[in-house]
């Protein structure tokens, strides 16, 4: 594995903690040294759980972490929507718009949520509880209108009647309803 401690990008690389390090070699460990980069999609996980996104600066430090190039780095975080590329709402709300949802009630569920939140899709709503984005399909096509609730929690069957417990539910639960 190499530990390469370029600091002469353009970008410069998040401090990472000993324990964020540690964390980080207990990945790269899982693989032969020559292919520590194996371990990119974990890194981008833990950053994302530490800070809530990942910012180009913790990109830097995981490309020199694993000793890959920052570019590569980059082409995982953005290929994946699980990755936030900057901070977003303690929950963040996936709606399947891709062609099999569209064709049954997929945007009309991405709408309703945009007026229910008071947003735009790509947006947060004020008091950042709320994220909402668009997403490619989540291979539940047959369960349209559908949407993950923080990269784990498929809803199936949104109507906007359940759409609406479900934004309520949250609210409620966190004191903001
Ligand atoms: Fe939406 Fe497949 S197209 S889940």
């Amino acid at each position: 594995m190499s530990h390469a401690s370029q600091t002469s990008g353009p970008v410069q690389a998040l401090a990472l903690s000993d324990a964020t390090r540690a964390r980080f070699a207990r990945e790269a460990a899982k693989y032969p040294a020559e292919q520590a980069q194996s371990a990119v999609m974990a890194c981008l996980s833990i950053v994302q759980q530490e800070n809530g996104y990942v910012s180009v600066e913790a990109e830097q430090a995981i490309a020199e972490f694993l000793g890959m190039p920052v570019m590569a780095v980059h082409e995982v975080t953005t290929f994946y929507n699980m990755y936030n590329q900057r901070p977003v709402g303690k929950f963040k709300l996936n709606v399947c718009t891709n062609l099999p949802c569209q064709l049954r009630d997929g945007y009309k569920a991405l709408h309703h949520l945009e007026q229910k939140l008071g947003v735009s899709m790509g947006e947060t709503t004020a008091d950042g509880l709320f994220t909402l984005q668009q997403s490619e399909c989540l291979g539940a096509c047959a369960d349209s209108p559908v949407m993950l609730d923080n990269d784990r929690h498929m809803c199936s069957f949104m109507s906007n009647d359940k759409l609406d417990q479900l934004i309520d539910g949250l609210r409620a639960a966190e004191g903001k309803a």
